[in-house]
């Protein structure tokens, strides 16, 4: 598997823009009620070092969704797997991703938090796919902006494989 992965982000380059996005989200919540969500699985990596680059107090919670049917391609199809563990209401709610690529897992994830009224609602993710875009999302954060490449690593995934790689690589079928 490994053999046919080419590198993309390099440790340091992700641990600055990282480091680079944190600063900025203090910035923009200072003193607001704010919640932190972390989309599972490919998110993990990602968000603890986020959160960790955010030095002020907030809520974390978790929410996994399941779109794919274990091939390369978004299905459209979102289901609640695990739900957050506390409430959004009247609060700022951040989504934390991985990767927006179809923009089909963020539409729908996106119109289920707004329907639990939180004062605001914003989009975070470490990579952007903006060419293979289906439905428009607005995304406030971006870590990095890609072509069109399958990538894996930092959380990324082939069939549940490679999040652990430390860096994020393009896998050539
Ligand atoms: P979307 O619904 O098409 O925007 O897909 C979002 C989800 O698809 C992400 O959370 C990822 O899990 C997965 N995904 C999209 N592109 C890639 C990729 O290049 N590598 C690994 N997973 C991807
Ligand atoms: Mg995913």
């Amino acid at each position: 598997m490994r053999d046919r992965i080419t590198p993309l982000l390099s440790e340091a380059q992700i641990r600055d823009r990282v480091q680079q996005l944190g600063a900025q989200l203090v910035k923009d919540y200072a003193g607001k009620d704010l919640v932190v969500v972390g989309l599972l699985n490919g998110v993990f990596p990602f968000f603890a070092d986020l959160v960790r680059a955010m030095a002020m107090d907030f809520d974390i919670s978790f929410m996994q969704v399941s779109s794919y049917g274990g091939g390369l391609e978004s299905t459209g199809e979102v289901h609640i797997l695990k739900d957050l563990d506390r409430s959004i209401q009247g609060r700022h709610a951040l989504v934390v991703e991985d990767i927006v690529d179809t923009g089909l897992t963020l539409f729908k994830v996106s119109n289920l938090l707004k329907d639990r009224e939180p004062l605001s609602l914003k989009i975070c993710t470490l990579l952007d796919k903006p060419s293979r875009r289906k439905v428009a999302v607005p995304v406030d954060y971006v870590g990095f902006t890609i072509e069109d490449h399958f990538v894996v690593g930092y959380g990324l995934d082939l069939d549940g494989k490679l999040r652990n790689l430390p860096y994020v690589g393009i896998y050539h079928p």
